[in-house]
């Protein structure tokens, strides 16, 4: 069965206003790349080529403007509109044409994974014949939702920001559903806040033995980018990682190369395209380097 993908960057970014302003938080930059880059590079890693992008309907056409229909980069890239952010799972709902009978991964637009693992956790939940989310240990899990573990390690309940601390397995915006889960996300009823809550999706799956919570090891980092300390946070965590290495995390035109979605020659003229002197020695550089 093959995979969709969708990434869901619509919302408000209140705690980013005044910058959110006139712009998408999406568009934003997190170091040297527009943050909806790096959620890109996470499907593009699970190897998920037609990709579905929901946000609001202002900034639809400033993502379109700068994803394109992806045929660049050797992506179909379709989008669709959230009149309002009425909550995550609304993005099954919405998608639900464009998954079809597939599978579908769901990430959110402003969430940024990194570590060696990370290909491999990719392909494994992608293989899985289960609905699959993870669990990430955060010192501070505040005002997020977690999951509650056995002692045994088994998943026992999903909880949206508990008012006082169950357990410090976060669960990112990463969720690898099966195709059950949209007719689970047609039966949800709006949370006190008004909202379809992802939470109850997977509770939902998770009550009738459907979903897989796989906790990301500490080599993994996940960000995400919805406050201005979070946002410098992780541009500077990119900025020292790609300085040290001399690498770029989650450089478009590289994931695609690497996975040979585009040719050499395509990337060749992606790079004399390059305004960005840097950018187009980074694709040239590449250029020179055996495909892997
Ligand atoms: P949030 O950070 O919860 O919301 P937000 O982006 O509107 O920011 P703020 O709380 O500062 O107003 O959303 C997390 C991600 O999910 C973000 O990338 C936006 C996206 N999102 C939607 O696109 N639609 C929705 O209905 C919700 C709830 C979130």
């Amino acid at each position: 069965m093959t995979s969709k993908g969708i990434i869901l960057a619509g919302g408000q970014g209140t705690r980013l206003w005044p910058m959110t302003k006139v712009v998408n938080k999406h568009v934003l930059p997190v170091y040297d790349k527009p943050m909806i880059h790096y959620p890109l590079a996470t499907l593009m890693l699970a190897d998920i080529r037609d990709i579905l992008v929901i946000s609001s309907p202002e900034a639809v056409p400033q993502i379109r403007a700068l994803l394109g229909d992806g045929s660049e980069i050797g992506l179909r890239i379709d989008y669709a509109v959230q009149d309002r952010p009425a909550g995550i799972a609304q993005a099954l709902l919405i998608g639900a044409e464009f998954v079809g009978d597939d599978r579908v991964c769901l990430v959110l637009g402003d969430n940024v994974f990194y570590g060696n693992d990370l290909s491999q956790l990719l392909s494994d939940a992608a293989a899985r014949s289960v609905s699959t989310v993870f669990g990430y240990y955060l010192e501070d899990p505040a005002g997020l939702g977690v999951c509650v573990f056995d002692n045994e390690g088994r998943p026992q309940r999903l909880v949206e920001k508990p008012p006082t601390r169950v357990s410090n397995w976060v669960v990112p915006g990463l969720y690898f559903y099966e195709p059950e889960a949209i007719g689970i996300a047609r039966d949800l009823k709006p949370s006190p806040r008004g909202e379809l809550e992802i939470t109850d999706l997977n509770m939902a799956l998770l009550e009738s033995g459907k979903l897989d919570v796989v906790r990301m090891g500490r080599g993994m980092l996940w960000l995400d980018c919805g406050t201005a300390e979070n946002l410098l946070e992780a541009s500077e965590f990119v900025r020292v990682v790609e300085k040290r290495i001399g690498l770029q995390i989650c450089c478009l035109e590289e994931i695609a190369y690497m996975k040979k979605l585009i040719t050499q020659d395509q990337l060749a003229a992606l790079a004399a395209r390059s305004p960005n002197p840097t950018h187009r020695a980074y694709l040239e550089r590449l250029l020179q380097a055996d495909p892997a």
